[in-house]
């Protein structure tokens, strides 16, 4: 784990594309660069261990351009009750929610995460404030001594889950946090058979083009899947952040982990085993049916039973 925490800085690379750095990166015979070329996993993304992950969150283009807000925000608005999210990370998702109006939990394993979560919420008025409430607990081993009217998962964290085991242990939380009638939303990718097969790859792929932050610093990434485990349904994934700053100097940041992908009839029979049926499904937040092409496969379940 060290080297994930403790990046290696590239040379200074001022004026130079994250690109250029990262031929360096890749041609350079750097041994201590060479050491983190694969990183360690870390079975829930790495979010509670790496504190960079937390701090360029919000200024990665896919995640505050992700068009499943507007979707989050209208099914809390319209249940008849509390929404509990589940990874709410920084709150991509959970502001907006209590901005609408709603009640709502949010529950995150990061603390680094959670504490962005409360910077962005101390800016928000008191009356949205009253509305939220941060956890830091584990999706798959949680008791809150509530109930909710809708529990969701925004941007995939139930993917951290690989096992069976860990993907049952979430859901049956969930059902005893849902009274019967109370909805659960899954979120998953809708596998693209192009990206589960593969020579494991020491290409990065550029994710987005550099961006500027309001500080000076400018952040690019790039990705990569380094193993596939078809066996095991995962594939093992680095998110690679460049970060320049304006003095020059380069970071090199890796965030390393197992990603589960989901096939629609196994996500629909971990639900009834977990006392849910699947009322709706959808293949994209523009609630388009769920088809070949879609990109996204959301579950709208509702509890049928206790299981506990
Ligand atoms: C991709 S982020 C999604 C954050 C937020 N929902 C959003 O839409 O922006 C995944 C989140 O899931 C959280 N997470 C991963 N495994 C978890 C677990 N076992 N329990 C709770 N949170 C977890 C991570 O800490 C991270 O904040």
């Amino acid at each position: 784990m060290w080297a994930a925490q403790h990046p290696v800085p590239l040379p200074a690379t001022s004026g130079k594309s994250r690109f250029e750095s990262s031929r360096i990166a890749e041609n350079n015979v750097i041994p201590a660069l060479r050491d983190v070329m694969t990183q360690p996993m870390n079975a829930t993304g790495g979010y509670e261990v790496l504190p960079f992950v937390a701090d360029l969150y919000d200024h990665v283009p896919p995640y505050v351009n992700r068009p499943d807000v507007a979707f989050y925000v209208e099914r809390a608005h319209s249940a008849a009750g509390p929404t509990l999210e589940l990874g709410c990370g920084t709150g991509r998702v959970l502001i907006p929610t209590a901005r609408a109006g709603c009640t709502i939990v949010g529950l995150d394993l990061s603390p680094y995460m959670l504490a962005k979560c409360r910077e962005k919420l101390a800016r928000e008025p008191l009356e949205i404030r009253r509305r939220v409430r941060l956890v830091e607990e584990d999706m798959t081993d949680f008791g809150l001594g509530e109930t909710f009217a809708l529990v969701t998962t925004p941007f995939r964290p139930f993917q951290h889950l690989v096992t069976v085991e860990e993907q049952l242990a979430c859901l049956q939380c969930v059902n005893r946090h849902l009274g019967v009638g109370g909805q659960l939303i899954i979120e998953v990718f809708h596998v693209n058979p192009k990206r589960i097969v593969g020579a494991p790859s020491t290409e990065e792929a550029e994710d987005f083009a550099e961006v500027e932050l309001r500080d000076g610093r400018k952040l690019g990434r790039t990705s990569r899947i380094t193993a596939y485990h078809r066996a095991r349904q995962v594939n093992d994934i680095e998110l690679i952040y460049y970060v320049a700053h304006p003095d020059g100097r380069t970071e090199r940041h890796v965030q390393a982990f197992p990603f589960r992908y989901f096939f629609r009839y196994e996500v629909e029979h971990l639900l009834a085993r977990s006392g849910f049926r699947v009322a709706e499904l959808y293949g994209g937040f523009d609630k388009s049916p769920f088809a070949d092409d879609s990109p996204e496969m959301i579950f709208v379940a509702e509890k049928t039973e206790d299981i506990s």
